[in-house]
């Protein structure tokens, strides 16, 4: 009897194992086949992968939701500017925008970038950032340009080059200019203003409250007429110079700073603006010539309405498409450009020593001499990624060595030092008495090209953007375009420190992956310089900024 039990509840144990069983397999046919069309699966999927393609698919899904999120119509955009600002537009918007959507101009709400650097000037009186303005010209006219509009006409001082006029809205332009408004550009490479963290935080405090209004008797002298000066810091310690920029309680301004070891994870830049802030990465103190020992910095420490081309994070410098962009647009001549599949594939690199005043304490810490003496150390140690199993990466230890042959790169001339450094410099980078550079069209033999910051922002970038190459970039420095142009999209991120350079080039220029993405992005660049970086675009940027710097200055106008 029992036995029987016992048998027929063996059958239906058997039974119930053989339903269970079946369930389970239906379960995973479900979770490999019929549920991998559900989102959450998928972007677990695309979790796996080398961390260069994920972040490329990531990237480029990014820039395809910003586009199709752009205003189309004016209403729109007026309304999508007071979101973002909590400001309507300036006087002369929808001229702007009407002449922006005759020219095709991308990405038109994108302004974030010249926004963030005009925002603390809202919190400061016109009439008190007027004064500053003049005194700063006063004090250094060489270094600035002075453009006037007056009643819808534009006049400019002597020190306006030919390239600024290139790169000024047409003449007929000055007549949507409704402010009378004065711009003080920087003609230098160097940003100039790095003020204080608590009068920048109070500037921009005042700035979300006072709207649009300030006092209509507020006069210059009910300030004091003596808060503005040059300081110049040229040669010593930049971040010295400006620490005071970041809050005390930032990482930068602690005592000590342990930069990374060999060991320690690979970091690909995934956002590019928080791994430049200089007051919350230390290690850009010690790796950068402008934190290091600048070459010929003048620097005010009160909020001064100067336009520069390109500013690291502590600066509050308003940012303007420099106008030598224009000029290295027509240096590109794509007769001299190879097609992609003849290019080699490595990584390349010339260029001199600039990036800061070198001494023989200083010279190794700048990001020139760095970028060339790691690429160029065949027994540096250095982290590598490999395929484990099918998409699954692990890190391991080596040498340079073993990538060593995907780098052309080459210090040509020696600049900026002491008589000892350059000595020194000269010996270790093997520079002959009778230096040559390479010519420009040296870079397109190559499939990706290294940009390394110099004093200031990169006189090559829009030149090899627009090349068929890849740009590899390494930059502190914040410039108007960075709301254009999109990471692993349009090129290829660097760190200041580099300790991720020789799996790039492994990944990039060896791996069959690696080579399909890159080409996609060398030919991204190229498309979207054509469209995105045109001499109509820089000028639209112009017109724009200019209405919104002629709105800050004359409050009166909107009240
Ligand atoms: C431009 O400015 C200069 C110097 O301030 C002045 O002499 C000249 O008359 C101005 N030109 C025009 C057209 O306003
Ligand atoms: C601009 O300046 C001119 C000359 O000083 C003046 O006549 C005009 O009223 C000003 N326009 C505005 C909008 O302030
Ligand atoms: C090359 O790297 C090794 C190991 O880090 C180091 O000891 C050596 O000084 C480096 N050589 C140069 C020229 O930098």
């Amino acid at each position: 009897m029992g036995t029987r039990i016992t048998a027929q509840s063996q059958s239906a144990q058997i039974r119930v194992l053989v339903l269970l069983s079946v369930i389970l397999l239906v379960g995973l046919w479900m979770r490999s086949d019929g549920l991998s069309r559900f989102h959450h699966i998928r972007s677990v999927q695309t979790r796996s992968g080398h961390p260069v393609a994920r972040l490329v698919e990531a990237n480029q899904a990014h820039l395809t939701k910003l586009h199709s999120e752009q205003s189309r119509t004016l209403k729109d955009a007026r309304n999508e500017y007071h979101r973002r600002y909590h400001r309507q537009p300036p006087l002369g918007f929808d001229t702007w925008f009407r002449l922006a959507r005759e020219h095709d101009f991308v990405l038109i709400d994108e302004f974030d970038t010249f926004m963030e650097s005009l925002e603390p000037f809202f919190g400061v009186p016109p009439n008190v950032l007027q004064h500053r303005l003049q005194a700063a010209f006063e004090l250094e006219p060489d270094r600035f340009g002075m453009i006037k509009f007056e009643d819808g006409s534009v006049n400019m001082s002597e020190g306006v080059t030919g390239l600024f006029k290139r790169l000024m809205p047409h003449r007929e332009w000055a007549e949507y200019i409704p402010y009378n408004v004065t711009l003080l550009v920087n003609d230098w490479d160097e940003p100039m203003v790095s003020v204080p963290f608590p009068e920048v935080t109070k500037a921009k405090e005042a700035a979300q409250k006072s709207g649009m209004g300030w006092p209509k008797d507020s006069s210059a002298t009910s300030y004091s007429p003596f808060d503005f000066s040059f300081i110049e810091t040229g040669k010593q310690n930049g971040w010295a110079a400006t620490s005071q920029a970041c809050s005390i309680e930032s990482p930068s301004r602690q005592l000590s700073c342990s930069l990374p070891s060999v060991e320690d994870p690979l970091n690909f830049v995934t956002d590019v603006k928080s791994s430049r802030d200089v007051c919350q990465n230390c290690d850009l103190l010690a790796t950068h010539g402008l934190l290091v020992s600048p070459g010929n910095m003048h620097i005010a420490h009160s909020l001064t309405p100067i336009w520069s081309a390109s500013k690291p994070s502590h600066f509050n410098d308003i940012l303007y498409p420099s106008a030598y962009y224009v000029g290295a647009r027509d240096n590109y001549d794509s007769d001299f450009d190879n097609a992609w599949e003849e290019k080699e594939s490595n990584f390349y690199w010339t260029g001199s020593s600039t990036g800061g005043w070198a001494t023989s304490r200083t010279w190794n810490h700048m990001q020139r001499q760095r970028m060339v003496l790691k690429t160029n150390n065949l027994s540096e140690p250095i982290q590598l990624l490999k395929e484990v199993s099918n998409r699954e990466w692990q890190p391991y230890l080596t040498t340079m060595d073993e990538v060593a042959d995907h780098f052309s790169t080459r210090i040509t001339n020696i600049v900026q030092c002491t008589d000892e450094a350059c000595q020194t410099q000269k010996e270790i980078f093997g520079i002959p008495e009778e230096h040559h550079d390479d010519p420009q069209e040296a870079a397109y033999r190559h499939k990706f090209v290294l940009d390394i910051d110099g004093n200031g922002f990169s006189g090559r970038f829009y030149r090899l953007l627009q090349s068929r190459s890849v740009v590899v970039k390494q930059t502190i420095f914040s410039e108007w375009h960075d709301d254009r142009l999109i990471p692993w999209v349009h090129y290829v991120p660097l760190s200041t420190l580099y300790a991720e350079l020789p799996e790039l080039a492994r990944f990039l220029a060896t791996t069959e992956e690696g080579l399909r993405i890159s080409e996609r992005i060398a030919r991204e660049s190229t498309d979207w310089h054509d469209k995105a970086l045109r001499d109509i675009d820089l000028q639209l940027v112009w017109l724009r900024m200019i209405l919104e710097f002629g709105r800050l200055m004359n409050p009166e106008m909107h009240t």
